[in-house]
């Protein structure tokens, strides 16, 4: 073969593989590039799902409980407040930041009163806006025997931590819970109604709108019994001086001629509060309630609050004992008009207590044994505190909302559970 002939082809040949290795990096450069925006695509949706992820853990910290069980503190401060009632300043032995909290949050305390076999579990309110890092304060009152009982020993919590407790000395707490808190979001003008030491989580909701500059109006009204019991008057009347969108109003409910009176300054009114007494001060309207104080003001309040119109949901309370704040009750099923039960009822076990109740259909099982004179040990009475927990021996409950409080398994909280199945608990 001619010499040019073989040249021709193997110029050809070359040309041919360089043209398809040229076509080869092409495609592969357009699919690297497909591939890398796919990649780019795919890293944008995973980074959006881990923002989403993030988002969603952030709002449930929120909720989470800032550390699990009982962290030590150590008192560092006692100050008297009023008479019978001392504010107790506490910081961690760890020395590790405190979290901050919502205002109106309360605290847990495992107390281990001398004599006691088990430790006591108490609430008690943060009676400061949250911010410092280094301490919580709480306000307590020590509380005396009941009225019909003075021979009674006075309360066990409360008095070992005015008598017994010192500076230096340890104490066990739960961290911040608790859903009274204040909506910093709603702009409504906000009524803040305590009643006696009722007043602790309010202080910390009022004190929040001060030091946050929240413009809305704000009807702070305390009922006491007289003077010499009116813890933060002074501190109340100092932000009331300073923020023009406070308004104060006490109520003595005892005759007391060391405070003022009704003619010296009409914010000072003697008696008790009531709808008609709110209405005059507020002048009524689309207002936000926060409302603590002693089982009977609550009792009544609430429940007169809402057939004067006041929509449930404008209502956030929280009482220190137990309190029924409850409108009343709709029929249940076992009320139809022939007595036969719409379904099966369902059926309550109380073990120790040897008795069975027929569960009616809307009550938490606490309030079920209370009125069927069954004990279950309890404090908050609304899932936040633990106290009622109970061992669930047979059957399922349900929550109407996630408890606050951590549940041991096998167990339910009493003042807040509801069958749905027929159970068996140990009370
Ligand atoms: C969410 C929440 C927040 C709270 N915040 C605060 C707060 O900020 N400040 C505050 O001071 N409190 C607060 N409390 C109330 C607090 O938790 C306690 O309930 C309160 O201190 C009373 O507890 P105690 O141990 O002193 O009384 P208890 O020992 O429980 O006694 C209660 C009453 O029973 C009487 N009693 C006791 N033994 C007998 C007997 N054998 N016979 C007859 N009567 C008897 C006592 O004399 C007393 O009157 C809060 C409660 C809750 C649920
Ligand atoms: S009484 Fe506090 S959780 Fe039930």
């Amino acid at each position: 073969m001619d010499l040019s002939v073989i040249l021709f082809w193997i110029g050809s040949g070359l040309i041919s593989l360089i043209v398809v290795e040229a076509l080869l990096s092409m495609v592969a450069s357009i699919f690297e590039a497909r591939r890398s925006r796919l990649a780019m695509q795919l890293s944008a949706e995973q980074l959006q799902k881990e923002i989403a992820k993030a988002g969603t853990s952030a709002t449930r910290t929120k909720t989470m409980r800032a550390w699990r069980g009982y962290r030590r503190f150590i008192l560092d401060e006692k100050v008297n407040e009023a008479d019978h009632i001392c504010s107790f300043h506490i910081r961690p032995l760890d020395e590790e930041p405190l979290p901050n909290f919502e205002p109106g949050q309360h605290l847990g305390f495992q107390l281990r009163i001398p004599g006691k076999r088990k430790p006591q579990v108490r609430n008690y309110s943060l009676s400061a806006a949250p911010g410092d890092r280094r301490r919580y304060k709480i306000t307590v009152k020590q509380i005396p025997p009941p009225p019909d009982q003075p021979g009674a020993p006075p309360g066990q919590g409360s008095t070992y931590l005015h008598e017994s407790l010192s500076p230096g000395d340890l104490l066990e707490v739960s961290s911040p819970a608790g859903k009274f808190v204040l909506d910093r979001s709603d702009p409504r003008p906000a009524v803040f109604l305590a009643g006696g030491i009722g007043v602790t989580p309010l202080i910390s909701m009022i004190d929040t709108v001060c030091n946050e500059n929240i413009a809305r109006k704000c009807y702070f009204i305390h009922a006491v019994t007289n003077k010499a019991e009116h813890a933060f008057r002074d501190h109340l009347q100092q932000l009331a001086e300073k923020h023009s969108n406070i308004e104060l109003h006490f109520f003595y409910s005892q005759f007391d001629e060391n405070a003022e009176t009704e003619s010296e300054n009409p914010n000072y009114n003697t008696g008790f509060i009531d709808v008609e007494r709110l209405a005059k001060i507020t002048g009524g309207g689309d207002l936000r309630y926060y409302i603590c104080g002693p089982p009977p003001m609550m009792n009544s309040l609430i429940p007169a609050l809402e057939e004067s119109g006041v929509p449930t949901e404008s209502i956030s309370n929280e009482a220190f004992g137990p309190a029924s704040t409850r409108k009343k009750a709709t029929p249940n099923a076992t009320d139809s008009e022939n007595g036969s039960p719409a379904q099966k009822p369902l059926m309550l076990y109380f073990k120790t207590s040897n008795r069975s109740l027929t569960w009616d259909q809307r009550s938490p099982i606490l309030e079920m044994a209370d009125e069927a004179g069954i004990y279950i040990d309890s404090s908050c009475r609304s899932g936040n505190c633990g106290t009622c927990e109970v061992r669930l021996q047979d059957g399922q409950v349900k929550y109407d909302d996630e408890p606050e409080a951590e549940i041991t398994e096998g167990h339910c909280l009493a003042c807040v559970a509801k069958p749905i199945t027929d159970i068996v608990i140990e009370a």
